[in-house]
């Protein structure tokens, strides 16, 4: 039923709201934990007492060609092996194995494009699809182990692509639709990409993006960049190189009608993913298929409790993005779920086509981020309230942390009351959901992911020893190896250990996220400890918007630091000094915008730039950042002993001075 909520009623809202700050605790409905997968707390007991063995028990749910040898290799610590021996196909699992079951018409996706357009591809379509693609991607010589770039947007062909690589063994890197074409060169290029599997243009917001003739721009000639594929999205003109780009369809057109799923091994790569981390030089995360798809799988079905003869289950991800990977593709398709899957915006063509199309699929798992969240807030409780949200009965979101009066927004005006919140803590990094409530066990607190899975094993340590802190803030680490761990850093064995296994010891994983533990040893993630910005949910390195910003005409230097935001939880704030005498003009402020958006993308425009003479630097010369961050915040300045010239600090309150009076 709609509830048809005013302005009026948002006051009202507000007001009861504001009263269910006070409840610490929301139970799971009786009538959710009747018929919820796991209901019996006694499961973390059980996967605590044997954790190989409740990995392995998972991992049975799986088709495989041949079983697994032994559950894990730790002999190599921090280079774990899982389920080494075992051999499988992703997209069998996803797709052969549904079919085979008779399952072949029931529809994978539901997509909806932003004009309106509708495709319902089965199953059986998928098992069409994939096949012919992986036929297509042999024929151009593609073959296991080479690298294939993504980089298409929500649409169908984005799973086919990425199932017709796994189906082969080509070892996919997608790359955001949101990041430019010159992000997705430089992933190219550090991946070797062979091939690169893109679209003539996609619609955003109800413009077409011409996004071949944009890769055609930066691409250039990369040595080991042999073809790029482009699929006929939109109509949009492109030109073909000779001899290097096909069309998609065309490509299909010829391919044979059947592919056997190749015998991959339990350790075969199956992705590349780039994140953000502390210096300017992006991440490759690589995932493997036997461990990864377990964790993928195991977490979708339990966490979410997928029934998957009725749920019609929504995760509003970008697939460029991890959680796209595990919760669009390989976890909902290998448990053989129906899902949404929605071209655009959140408010494109109305700020309610969410909530229409929850009501349009009826769908009963809804799965999206903070940030989200909290534009719907902005926009008014009246847009979901126009539509029937009766269907859903369980809701999630993932990114960052969630402020509790959104998370009794989202419990009362989207799921009505009755819907359990999972609010899932995890990474590209751990491929799956780490620390997040089981919705027929977990009592929930609004802000805090509860609880690990079953057979994880986290703790909250002191900085300096790494000794747990029982009550209280600290270093969140990760302490036995999971199935779905990053098994290193795309070439780069020596930053993976450096990055996540120094602190600690090989054994222990340092998430890079502080987080504190309650008197329920309940977890409460607070945010990252490293340079790393999380926007809209979207994660940036300082130092990767730094070296956009230096490489702007007439910028001399630059410093980014991360601020509190209401709307996206953190935006970016530049410091920037010109060369020359130069005062910057608000038009320099718009040329720095565009450089970023031209150089990683539009969504890592810095919010806030204070030009400044000079920045405040150590002796050695390094930037200070924290008291930058001082001074953005309006904070009494820390520790400035080791600041080279006082001067620099004082220049720089005057100019925010100068910034707050212009504002007033
Ligand atoms: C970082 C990972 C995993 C998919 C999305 C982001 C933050 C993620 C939560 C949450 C508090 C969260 C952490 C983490 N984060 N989920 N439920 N509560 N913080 O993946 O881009 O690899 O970013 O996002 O800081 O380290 P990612």
């Amino acid at each position: 039923m709609a509830t048809g909520h005013t302005t009026h009623d948002d006051e009202a809202l507000d007001r009861e709201l504001a009263g269910l700050l006070s409840v610490e605790r929301f139970d799971p409905p009786a009538e959710f934990r009747a018929s919820a997968t796991l209901n019996d707390p006694s499961v973390y007991a059980e996967a605590d007492r044997d954790w190989q063995g409740w990995w392995a028990s998972q991992a049975e749910k799986l088709h495989w060609f041949k079983k697994w040898d032994q559950v894990l290799d730790d002999s190599n610590p921090p280079f774990y092996k899982w389920f080494v021996g075992g051999k499988l196909n992703i997209s069998y699992n996803c797709v052969d194995r549904h079919v085979e079951a008779g399952n072949g018409g029931r529809v994978a996706y539901h997509w909806h494009g932003e004009e309106g357009d509708e495709r319902d591809i089965t199953y059986a379509d998928l098992h069409r699809d994939v096949q012919r693609f992986a036929n297509a991607l042999k024929d151009l010589g593609i073959k296991k182990g080479d690298v294939v770039g993504i980089y298409i947007g929500m649409i169908p062909e984005v799973a086919v692509a990425m199932l017709a690589c796994a189906r082969i063994g080509a070892v996919h890197n997608v790359v955001f639709g949101g990041f430019s074409a010159e992000s997705v060169r430089e992933r190219m290029e550090f991946s070797e990409a062979k091939a690169l599997i893109t679209v003539d243009g996609a619609a955003r917001k109800g413009k077409i993006a011409a996004v071949k003739e944009s890769v055609d721009a930066v691409m250039g000639d990369l040595p080991h960049l042999e073809h790029i594929i482009v699929v006929k999205a939109k109509g949009t003109e492109c030109q073909m190189k000779d001899g290097r780009d096909v069309w998609f369809h065309e490509i299909m057109e010829r391919a044979a009608p059947e592919c056997p799923a190749e015998e991959m091994d339990a350790e075969d790569p199956l992705f590349v993913l780039y994140t953000s981390g502390s210096t300017a030089k992006p991440k490759g995360i690589l995932h493997t298929t036997g461990g990864y798809l377990t964790g993928a799988s195991a977490t979708h079905r339990l966490v979410f409790d997928v029934k998957p003869e009725s749920d019609v289950y929504w995760c509003c991800a970008d697939v460029g993005w991890i959680t796209g990977h595990s919760y669009i593709v390989y976890g909902p398709l290998s448990n053989g779920v129906t899902s949404v899957m929605w071209e655009g915006a959140p408010d494109y063509p109305h700020k309610g086509i969410w909530w229409e199309l929850v009501e349009r699929y009826k769908a009963t798992i809804f799965y999206t981020a903070p940030t989200a969240i909290r534009a719907c807030i902005k926009w008014g409780s009246e847009h979901p309230g126009k539509f029937d949200l009766s269907s859903l009965r369980l809701l999630g979101t993932v990114g960052e942390p969630i402020n509790p009066k959104a998370w009794l927004w989202y419990h009362k005006v989207i799921g009505g009351g009755r819907c359990p919140i999972v609010d899932t803590w995890w990474q590209t990094e751990t491929g799956a959901i780490m620390i997040t409530p089981l919705p027929g066990i977990t009592s929930t607190k609004p802000g805090s992911a509860t609880q690990p899975f079953p057979g994880i094993s986290v703790d909250v340590v002191d900085e300096r020893e790494g000794k747990p802190i029982d009550e209280g803030q600290g270093l969140l680490v990760i302490k036995r190896p999971w199935p779905s761990m990053l098994r290193t850093l795309y070439k780069d064995d020596d930053r993976f250990v450096e990055v996540y296994w120094k602190k600690f010891g090989k054994e222990t994983y340092l998430v890079g996220d502080a987080a504190r533990r309650d008197k329920d040893g309940y977890y409460w993630v607070i945010g990252r400890i490293d340079d790393v910005v999380n926007v809209s949910g979207h994660r940036l390195s300082t130092a990767e918007v730094e070296s956009a910003i230096v490489a702007c005409e007439s910028v001399a230097e630059a410093a980014v630091i991360g601020q509190h935001d209401e709307d996206t939880g953190q935006a970016i704030t530049a410091f920037v000094t010109l060369q020359g005498d130069r005062q910057g003009t608000p038009e320099e402020e718009d040329l720095i915008r565009a450089g970023v958006a031209e150089r990683i993308g539009k969504f890592a425009r810095p919010k806030r730039i204070i030009f400044a003479d000079d920045l405040p630097k150590t002796r050695s010369g390094k930037i200070m950042r924290r008291l930058l961050r001082d001074i953005a915040e309006g904070r009494a300045l820390g520790d400035v002993t080791t600041l080279r010239d006082p001067t620099v600090m004082a220049a720089l309150e005057e100019k925010i001075k100068a910034e707050h009076a212009a504002e007033d």
